[in-house]
């Protein structure tokens, strides 16, 4: 059984779509990326996954429980970490862990302990003299102790330095190793492609790509820089080969799709260097969306 199962989900606002007919399963124990650009639709699948807000068409099974209609039991199965909590500001962080372990009704309180020091958290001050990040680091205690079997985080490092996220992610590779399954929204993509082995990609309420890593990047292209003792072999004729620049000795070009060919003309030219480089996650990104329309907050009337 999946740990988290999309079915055919549709969310309008209105004249808005936020969701679009969008299907997803995420099984057990995967570190699963959720992207996409500015309201694209993250925090609303987020939303209807902890059963905040009703879906206009289609169903989420959180380990086999129906969102809607078993919230009680689907909430069992969940801790959630917002990107921006709003906690009790008059509760020390101390007592706020207390409060949210009860919400849980679960939590692993030496694993706590061990957070606390982790995340390098004062735990007697008030939750209202707590800058952004030592909040944020209250909300990921609270969801990490609780063990929960799934994690449900909607950009839970806004906020951390960069130590704190570098502990971020090893909490979340423990998790891992515990066999929990974590859905991570996150903007930022080194942290995606540090932790995440499969990736949706989201745009206007629909899922334009899901895979792993790999996928993903061999779908796009490959830059490919060489150097040679005299001019470079010709390329133009190679199948998935575009923006080719000669200059002098040199030759940068990318490839889209198996490379054989490419890579035989190269090496029976006896290439003085040759450097193949995958694109990272960011690039992806990039390329993905800026070409298209950048259709955010729209209106589907
Ligand atoms: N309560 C609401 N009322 C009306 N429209 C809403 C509401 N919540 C979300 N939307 C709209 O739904 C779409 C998706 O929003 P959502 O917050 O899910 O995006 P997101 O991917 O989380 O974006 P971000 O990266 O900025 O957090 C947007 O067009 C947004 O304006
Ligand atoms: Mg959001």
């Amino acid at each position: 059984m999946p740990a988290i199962e999309i079915n055919r989900l549709t969310k309008t606002y209105g004249h808005t779509k936020a969701l679009d007919d969008l299907s997803l399963t995420v099984d057990k124990g995967e570190i699963f990326g959720y992207l996409g650009p500015n309201g694209s639709g993250k925090t609303t699948t987020i939303r209807l996954m902890l059963g905040m807000i009703k879906p206009t068409a289609g169903s989420i099974l959180i380990n086999g429980y129906d969102a809607q209609t078993q919230k009680q039991l689907a909430h069992r199965q969940i801790a959630y970490v917002p990107g921006e909590s709003n906690l009790w500001p008059f509760l020390s962080g101390e007592e706020t862990l207390h409060l949210l372990a009860k919400v849980h009704g679960q939590c692993d309180v030496k694993y706590r302990q061990k957070l606390i020091k982790d995340f390098d958290l004062l735990p007697n001050k008030k939750v209202r003299t707590y800058s952004k990040g030592n909040k944020q680091k209250i909300a990921l205690i609270a969801a990490l102790a609780s063990r929960a079997d799934i994690l449900i985080m909607d950009e839970p490092t806004a906020g951390l330095d960069p130590l704190m996220e570098q502990v971020f992610r090893q909490t979340i590779r423990e998790a891992h190793a515990n066999g929990q399954t974590v859905f991570l929204s996150s903007h930022i993509l080194d942290e995606v492609e540090a932790l995440c082995e499969r990736v949706a990609l989201l745009r206007s309420g629909r899922i334009e790509k899901v895979g792993t890593l790999e996928e993903l990047r061999s779908l796009s292209a490959l830059k490919i820089e060489a150097s040679f003792k005299t001019v470079p072999p010709d390329v133009r004729k190679i199948k998935g080969v575009s923006r080719i620049v000669v200059s002098g000795n040199h030759l940068s070009c990318e490839v889209h799709g198996p490379m054989e060919d490419l890579l035989g003309v190269l090496s029976k030219a006896k290439p003085v260097s040759l450097l193949s480089r995958a694109p990272s996650l960011e690039e992806l990104f990039v390329s993905m969306y800026e070409t298209k329309d950048r259709n955010n907050d729209r209106h589907d009337s």
